[in-house]
């Protein structure tokens, strides 16, 4: 089964899910409704959504909170972007202009936190205190692994239980929420509860490190942004980690003084892309990827063999395929 597939059969489901993201960012404040409809239909993947729908249906629940749900989930994603773009001096988004580009960093915040409040209210009008423990409590390590990253940026020196940490917490705690939620919803055992966090965590982690390692080699077009972009912002990310542990003196060297100086001219950078190519650095964390995966996989079989149960294992298996 192909990523596609699982997306078909979610069809129905996702419309109701774009029925609610466009109806919440209606506001009289014509600027709200501008910058969010330019991210918000540039075509994201939809990634957190439909893993929330899966898990609600594996769960048994068949209600219509998973759609407001799922909308949260992607306005808490659309916000952070939003912030990140600003962070991140963005160029492009999901192939577009980024938000940051067109009208500045100041209404980029500021739409970011018109999404996050939207989030809320529409948790709260859901009216289940668990999840709204479980969604408040994920968006602060959101906002604590950003922070985390920031304190980090140009430092040579990040190990990798650091780097993944600010993983965990900046993009898997986001991903496990729209898993775990699904089955708070539809009431599932403690047992079942855990394995869907602990499956959305897994494939986060897997997600985000694939971004990294795209980050060094996917194409421009595919990829909806800049490549080359984390080195460029002094961004220590796994490829770049195993490479500076394990090059010559003399090439770890010039990879610091390179981000120190901010020195990227274009021959540096290629000779840095070069180094990680060479030392293995792509293949080391394709396959820290692919362990991640596979251990999320494994993680599901405490549910028993059905429909939803597969969509997930080929969602989990299109993450280690991704060029977008
Ligand atoms: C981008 O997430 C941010 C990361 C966590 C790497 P996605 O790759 O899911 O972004 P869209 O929503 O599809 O654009
Ligand atoms: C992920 O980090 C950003 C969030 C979790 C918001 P990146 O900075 O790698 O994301 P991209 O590459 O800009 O999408
Ligand atoms: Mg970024
Ligand atoms: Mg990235």
């Amino acid at each position: 089964m192909q990523i596609q597939d699982v997306f078909a059969a979610y069809k129905d489901d996702m419309q109701q899910v774009e029925k609610h993201l466009d109806k919440y960012i209606t506001s009289e404040v014509k600027l709200i409704p501008e910058v969010s409809h330019h991210l918000i239909d540039s075509g994201g993947k939809r990634f957190r959504p439909l893993l929330h729908l899966i898990c609600s249906h594996l769960c048994g629940y068949s209600g219509d909170a998973c759609f407001p749900l799922a909308a949260s989930i992607e306005f808490i994603h659309t916000a952070s972007l939003l912030h990140d773009d600003v962070i991140d001096e963005a160029i492009i988004r999901r192939g577009k202009t980024s938000a940051n580009n067109v009208w500045g960093n100041a209404a980029s915040v500021l739409v970011g936190d018109f999404l996050y409040s939207k989030a809320f209210s529409l948790l709260a009008e859901i009216g289940d205190i668990k999840i709204v423990q479980l969604m408040s409590k994920m968006t602060n390590i959101m906002s604590e692994g950003e922070v985390f990253q920031l304190m980090k940026c140009g430092d040579t020196s990040l190990t990798e239980a650091e780097y993944l940490s600010i993983v965990e917490k900046k993009t898997a705690v986001l991903i496990s929420a729209a898993c775990e939620s699904g089955a708070v919803l539809g009431g599932a055992s403690k047992e079942q509860k855990q394995a869907l966090e602990q499956f959305g965590y897994k494939i986060g982690m897997a997600f985000q490190i694939t971004d990294d390692t795209l980050d060094y080699m996917a194409k421009e077009e595919d990829f909806g942004k800049s490549i080359g972009k984390d080195l460029e912002e002094g961004k220590m990310t796994l490829p770049l980690i195993y490479t500076l542990s394990k090059c010559r003196e003399d090439e770890r060297n010039m990879i610091r003084t390179t981000i120190e100086k901010k020195a990227f001219s274009a021959e540096a950078v290629r000779g840095i892309f070069d180094l990680i190519q060479k030392s293995g650095g792509i293949d080391y964390s394709l396959n820290r990827a692919h362990t991640f995966i596979r251990e999320a996989q494994d993680g599901l079989k405490v549910f028993s063999t059905g429909p939803e149960k597969d969509h997930l294992y080929a969602v989990a298996e299109y993450i280690l395929s991704r060029k977008i």
